[in-house]
């Protein structure tokens, strides 16, 4: 998101008033005392995720520990092509809505966790590709792909949505509600496995779906994978999300932040896999945190 520190206060405060709330923890074990002010340094210790989104938003106050060095000049590089990618090709035709939702999502603690609007973009092209009209959306949050996809889809077109968490699925409510499209959504308030296990217990919703979308909890993706290559029919698109899991692939284990080495784990047995099914025609690309674009041929 290419908005400057300054706007995005209440977001910085969170982590500070979080971070004050473990130093002081801290310091009373310690029987230290905490008092800081303006001016002082303080440091708060990010997961890769946190950092990574954070540093574009932050740019001059977030530094890591490996300032200088070639591999965070590297990262830099490689975080400002995708910034530049952005300011020329993705923000100038982004619709309004969508904007909005990224502004709504850009407030919240877990602003991460929203699609990134090149993905936004990629899944924009590929419905439109096919003519998209059923779809179906593991792991909605506050809607950014879905606003996108019902955008697209025709006015008869349906989403099933899939989400346990109501709760940020309701704060894009109002921005769907304006931009007319609420009724071409259905969402279920609930993990995804039961819904789709239920959902295909009737045969008409077999090789009914033109497109899928899975940006959910990551190790049940090769589950979803199983139940969505019976839901999408043949020619038919599926798309995963975070299939390069931070660049963390890459990575030596003990070099990665321990509260990913589970999930990175996973995404290299699932690419593998992904890879070796010969049902499908895949393309893995480096948008986003990496989109992996399967195509079912039989
Ligand atoms: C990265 S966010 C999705 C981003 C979203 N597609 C967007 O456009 O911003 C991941 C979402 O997966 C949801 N999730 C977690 N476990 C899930 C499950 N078992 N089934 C479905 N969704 C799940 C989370 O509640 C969260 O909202």
């Amino acid at each position: 998101m290419a908005k400057r520190w300054e706007e995005q206060l209440d977001t910085a405060k969170s982590y500070l008033d979080k971070a004050a709330k473990k130093m002081k923890k801290f310091a009373d074990r310690k029987r230290r005392p905490t008092y800081y002010g303006v001016g002082d340094m303080v440091m708060v210790k990010f997961n890769p995720r946190q950092f990574k989104a954070l540093r574009g938003m932050h740019q001059n106050l977030i530094c890591n520990d490996l300032k200088g060095s070639k591999t965070d000049l590297a990262q830099q590089e490689r975080e400002q092509v995708v910034q530049d990618r952005r300011d020329t090709s993705v923000y100038p035709r982004e619709p309004e809505s969508l904007k909005e939702i990224r502004s709504i999502t850009a407030n919240l603690l877990e602003f991460y966790m929203g699609a990134t609007p090149d993905s936004g973009q990629l899944i924009a092209m590929l419905l439109n590709l096919i003519n998209a009209k059923r779809t179906i959306e593991i792991g909605i949050f506050t809607r950014y792909s879905v606003l996108l996809t019902a955008l697209i889809i025709p006015d008869d077109g349906k989403i099933i949505a899939i989400d346990p968490d109501r709760q940020s699925y309701e704060l894009g409510l109002l921005v769907i509600q304006k931009a007319g499209v609420e009724h071409k959504i259905d969402f279920k308030d609930s993990p995804a496995l039961p819904v789709l296990d239920k959902l295909l217990e009737y045969n008409e919703n077999r090789d009914s779906l033109d497109f899928a979308f899975v940006y959910a909890n990551k190790t049940n993706y090769g589950n979803y994978h199983e139940r969505l290559m019976q839901f999408v029919k043949v020619g038919g698109v599926i798309v995963y999300d975070n299939t390069l899991w931070y660049e963390t692939l890459v990575m030596p284990e003990e070099n990665v932040d321990k509260l990913m080495r589970a999930e990175r784990k996973y995404f290299l047995e699932l690419n593998k896999f992904l890879a070796a099914d010969t049902r499908i025609e895949i393309s893995q690309v480096s948008v986003g945190d990496g989109m992996t674009i399967c195509k079912r041929l039989f």
